[in-house]
């Protein structure tokens, strides 16, 4: 099929408003070859470095070869499994996720996707606290289901009447917010280590110690979104390490997957754990925990969690970093501020129009790069975790060039 036949067909059986939006953006880009860092427009007339990355889901590159192996190999013997009994694949993956998480989260539950597993989360906080009210930061994403949704921004939420009063932003990095909206209802507050979709914030030094206490003192649960933030891209393989705050539920999802095969989990305690206990059954997922998943993804975390690799992902942090400051200096007062916690970085620009120039200019300069939703004058830069220093000197300096390429735009 040509370019022009699939966006008509996906026009006219996917999403008409897409195919308009691509076109009037000029980001006539239809994903066909894809491998490591780089991807590959279907007719082969571009090449980009995906320094999207999905969020997170390639943070190990597209098609890794050890992934795509175990995948192949699982294919030889397994299917998704049965959701209802018990597996040896869902078994040997939670043991290998829990022995490598923060605290003492020793449960894993699975689910098919990043949005499941937030739901999953507050679920079980509802069910353990007895109480209705969920905190979260203003202008987070926690994905477009329904407790995940009503965890996030009226933008999503209000389209679809899913507000509710029981959920309640609050601004992140200020714990007096959140002291003042605490209750004696409040089962959870629920945050994202490094909220993406706001514009990449940095947590302030000492916010996430200072939620975890008044959590605790309320008796409220608190929730971490490792989804975006998760497996190694800060340099860690969770970014919540770095501000010594155990949470009572962690989330994990998209980069769990490898890119190859959906799998998200949930993370609880021996103690959450008891609220199934009286039915096993009561909270069940087809799709969740597939034994192809669990394979694929016990590979992701074997290569991830190694120490090897999370050095070489800090070292990688370094040179972005000065290469970052450089660009941020020759584009000065444009570029404001480098917000950036390993590979997971935020530009923040003066105007909010340069959010979107830049993701075009972006992709004519050669890089996949998306802005974010809900501050639009901040562009994601996501690399992936697995590019050579060559390869990040070139994306460097195709980044500078789309700096330059995104002024001549609005001016
Ligand atoms: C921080 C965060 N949490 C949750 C989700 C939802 O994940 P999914 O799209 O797999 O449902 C996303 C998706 O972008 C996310 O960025």
């Amino acid at each position: 099929m040509n370019k022009d036949d699939i966006f008509q067909l996906f026009g006219r059986h996917v999403s008409s408003g897409k195919v308009q939006f691509f076109r009037e953006a000029g980001l006539d880009f239809i994903f066909g070859r894809r491998e490591g860092v780089r991807i590959y427009d279907i007719d082969g007339s571009r090449e980009l470095y995906d320094c999207h990355c999905n969020g997170g889901v390639f943070n190990l590159g597209h098609r890794h070869p050890e992934l795509v192996e175990a995948l192949r190999q699982a294919l030889e013997r397994y299917d998704i499994g049965n959701h209802h009994f018990v597996s040896e694949q869902r078994a040997r993956l939670a043991a290998q996720l829990t022995g490598l998480a923060p605290g003492d989260l020793q449960y894993a539950i699975f689910a098919s996707g990043g949005g499941e597993a937030i739901d999953t989360a507050i679920k079980i906080a509802r069910g353990a606290t007895g109480r209705r009210q969920i905190i979260s930061a203003k202008g987070g994403y926690h994905g477009h289901t329904g407790y995940a949704l009503a965890a996030g921004d009226a933008k999503f939420r209000d389209p679809f009447l899913a507000a509710s009063p029981d959920f309640t932003q609050v601004p992140f990095n200020d714990p007096e917010a959140i002291e003042a909206a605490l209750s004696a209802e409040t089962a959870a507050v629920i945050m994202e280590t490094i909220p993406a979709t706001i514009g990449m914030l940095q947590p302030d030094e000492g916010y996430f110690r200072a939620v975890r206490e008044l959590c605790t003192r309320n008796g409220t649960l608190l929730i971490i979104d490792e989804v975006q933030s998760g497996l190694g891209r800060t340099g860690t393989l969770w970014a919540i390490e770095q501000f010594d705050c155990e949470p009572d539920i962690m989330v994990t999802a998209k980069g769990l997957s490898g890119g190859l095969y959906p799998i998200a989990a949930t993370l609880i305690s021996a103690e959450l754990e008891k609220l199934f206990h009286r039915d096993p059954f009561v909270h069940i997922s087809t799709f969740g925990g597939a034994e192809l998943g669990c394979v694929v993804a016990s590979k992701v975390l074997e290569i991830s969690a190694s120490a090897d690799f999370l050095a070489q992902v800090q070292q990688l942090s370094v040179f972005f970093s000065s290469g970052l400051e450089k660009i941020r200096l020759a584009a000065s007062p444009h570029l404001q501020e480098i917000r950036q916690r390993g590979l997971m970085t935020g530009l923040k620009f003066a105007h909010p129009d340069l959010g979107p120039a830049m993701a075009r200019a972006c992709f004519e300069a050669g890089l996949l790069c998306v802005f974010s939703g809900n501050d639009t004058s901040v562009l994601q830069f996501l690399p992936p975790l697995i590019i050579s220093e060559e390869e990040a000197a070139e994306i460097l300096q195709r980044l500078g060039n789309a700096i330059a390429l995104a002024q001549d735009m609005l001016s």
